[in-house]
């Protein structure tokens, strides 16, 4: 999978995860359907497509549909935040998605619990080139950017010692984790989950339904308890909009 060959759209729930790469794009065309604007153009080295889902399942699943017939887009990423759902996994990491579940999805019991009914599938598989290309610009990311790009007030605030990435399984529902309670509740069902978020598993369906290679990678911003509200849109103003940005510059082959 070359840059060349590739129309990427470029998901994110809100406005802050995606600031600075709409500046940075070049030749620029607007196309507003549905609520959203679906921004086309070039960032660096490849032919893009950067929309705002806005948050939940619904939304992301719409501006999926819509990059996939409207636009074309030969694969898509999902850059955004997510709350930990592991011990090992803290503020400031990163997850890339080997599998997603909708873990409010319960159709029993005419069908298993997280099973998405008439599909035989609890757990969509992303794309192994695409994340292990995503991979590598996120390890880079955090081995060369992550000092300077990240300042020093937010690093301390946020307990940035060596982020480090993960993968592995992430679970969307339409609800915000913000208690332990109902996130060891959603571990018993999902042993092997490392984080939660709103949107990925919507995506996901939609790219399995029409075929299209998918990648998620998110930005721990709070464990999932019930902290995980105070300080989130200045995490993603301050931190998770330079992750993106920088994850997403390099996985776009800049300079
Ligand atoms: N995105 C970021 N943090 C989240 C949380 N705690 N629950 C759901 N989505 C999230």
């Amino acid at each position: 999978m070359t840059s060349k060959a590739i129309r990427l759209g470029i998901i994110s729930a809100v406005q802050e995860e995606q600031a600075g790469l709409i500046e940075s794009m070049q030749d620029t065309q607007t196309l507003t359907r549905g609520m959203r604007h679906y921004i086309s153009g070039r960032l660096w080295d490849t032919d893009c497509i950067c929309v705002l889902s806005r948050m939940g399942k619904v939304a992301a699943a719409a501006t999926a549909a819509m990059l996939i017939e409207r636009f074309d887009v030969s694969h898509i990423i999902f850059t955004g935040v997510a709350g930990s759902a592991d011990p090992d996994i803290c503020v400031g990491d990163l997850v890339i998605a080997t599998h997603l579940v909708q873990h409010d999805m319960d159709a029993s019991p005419l069908f298993p619990r997280f099973e998405i009914p008439l599909t035989g599938l609890s757990r969509f598989s992303t794309d192994a080139a695409l994340s292990a290309r995503l991979a590598v610009a996120g390890r880079d990311f955090l081995s060369q950017d992550f000092q300077a790009a990240i300042d020093s007030v937010d690093r301390e605030k946020f307990r940035h010692v060596q982020p480090r990435l993960h993968h592995g399984l992430i679970a969307s529902g339409d609800e915000f984790v913000s208690s332990r309670a109902r996130l060891l509740q959603l571990k018993q069902g999902l042993p092997d989950l490392l984080a939660v978020e709103m949107e990925g598993a919507a995506v996901a369906q939609v790219c399995h339904e029409f075929g299209i290679p998918f990648a998620i990678i998110r930005t721990i911003s709070d464990d999932a308890d019930e902290s995980s509200a105070v300080d989130f849109m200045r995490f993603i103003e301050k931190v998770a909009a330079r992750y993106a940005f920088h994850v997403v510059r390099r996985f776009c082959h800049a300079p």
